[in-house]
């Protein structure tokens, strides 16, 4: 039996289009989406206009719906379910994969799907640098693919967004590394610093280790801590120095020293440098707003309530803000970079560099405000 002249003819038509509109939707796998990155893409995207979430991996929780483990998003994703990363089954299903998979492990999946002619945004530190001799110095292997590092963007819109455009391999950005990268772009780019002497402290919430917690970063260990870590080298003074030789066009050199703090979300870097010349503060803020005019994530937060950057007022969002203090006896100039790590340090920068590579309104599902209070 035809069903179809069942079917009013306007109704037909209705469908037709829903069918069309679906079909311009990108198909979205997140790899490693048991983890709290994963979880942040997921809701991000839940409400996205050009994009439906079709798989969601996970090796332990294969079989359960996504909510088992992110109850936040109870009753917003109805039928998906972690599934196993099947290379195959992702080849028949998907135009585009985040991978929220530790360092050591998106390597092993990003060359087969790259292959396959499938976008990939990798999360994790394994595409980022560009000389695959910072490996072995940062990371301690050695890079087996040097030809994909070349082909792999750095996804910081404020600094590749036109490699991003059509790009296929996109390398999101560390969260300290963001934060780090945001706070001295302006002052980088316009040269109002000795660029052989810059310090970066970051304070992060705990979140940023990931959901699996190592004894220093159990609750009771990780309350009411202010812990200095990884103090003779974090391994993100690669790809920050890397993208700031860039803007400055010669080598740039930084020391960094991140913190774990108790929150959970937000990282803080607050960068010290010195002026090459004396500069009014007025004259500075204009090279922020110079840097940041047409950015929309970027708030520049100058001599308004409560003073400085604070993590606080972004969370939740994609908006980093920024601001700086000088201290006139040392010409030395601090400045600030407050980010939510899993949304502009991770989930939220990800997705923005994937909407500039599909060609999406930058801004597309991640237009929502910061939480008050958080
Ligand atoms: N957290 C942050 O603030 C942040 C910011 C920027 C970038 N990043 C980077 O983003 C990546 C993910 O971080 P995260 O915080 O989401 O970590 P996470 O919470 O530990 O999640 C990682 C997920 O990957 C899966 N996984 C772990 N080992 C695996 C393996 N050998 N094979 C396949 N799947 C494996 C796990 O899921 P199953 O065990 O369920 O399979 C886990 O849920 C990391 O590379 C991290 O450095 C994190």
């Amino acid at each position: 039996m035809n069903l179809v002249k069942f079917v009013p003819l306007y109704r037909r038509f209705a469908i037709k289009v829903i069918l069309q509109v679906s079909r311009l939707k990108k198909r979205v796998c997140i790899v490693g989406a048991s983890g709290y990155t994963g979880g942040e893409i997921l809701r991000l995207l839940a409400y996205h206009p050009y994009v439906e979430v079709v798989m969601a991996t996970s090796r332990e929780y294969a079989g359960r719906p996504v909510h088992y483990v992110h109850f936040n998003l109870r009753g917003i994703y109805r039928n998906l379910k972690f599934s196993e990363a099947n290379i195959d089954a992702i080849a028949k299903n998907c135009d585009t994969v985040f991978l929220s998979l530790p360092h050591g492990v998106s390597i092993n999946y990003v060359p087969k799907i790259v292959e396959m002619g499938i976008v990939v945004v990798d999360l994790s530190a394994d595409f980022r640098l560009k000389n695959p001799e910072l490996y072995k110095v940062w990371y301690g292997y050695e890079h087996p693919y040097p030809d994909l590092l070349k082909k792999a963007v750095y996804g910081m819109p404020e600094i590749h967004r036109d490699e991003l455009r059509n790009a296929k391999l996109i390398a999101s950005p560390g969260c300290n590394a963001t934060a780090g990268i945001l706070s001295l772009l302006p002052l980088v780019k316009h040269r109002a610093i000795d660029l052989s002497k810059i310090v970066i402290d970051v304070k992060v919430g705990s979140s940023e280790a990931g959901s699996k917690p190592s004894i220093a970063d159990h609750h009771p260990e990780r309350e009411g801590t202010i812990r200095p870590y990884e103090a003779e080298g974090h391994r993100h003074v690669a790809e920050v120095e890397q993208e700031l030789s860039i803007i400055a066009g010669q080598n740039v050199v930084i020391s960094m020293v991140p913190h774990a703090v108790s929150s959970i979300r937000g990282a803080l870097a607050s960068s010290h440098a010195w002026l090459v010349q004396e500069m009014e503060d007025l004259e500075l803020l204009k090279l922020y707003v110079a840097t940041y005019r047409n950015e929309p994530f970027i708030r520049i937060v100058y001599k308004v309530p409560p003073g400085y950057p604070d993590p606080k007022y972004v969370m939740g969002s994609n908006y980093a803000d920024i601001g700086f203090a000088v201290e006139r006896r040392l010409k030395r100039v601090t400045s600030f970079a407050a980010i939510d790590n899993l949304v502009k340090g991770a989930a939220g920068q990800a997705i923005q560099a994937f909407n500039i590579a599909m060609g999406f309104d930058e801004t597309a599902g991640l237009l929502i405000p910061p939480l008050k209070p958080a």
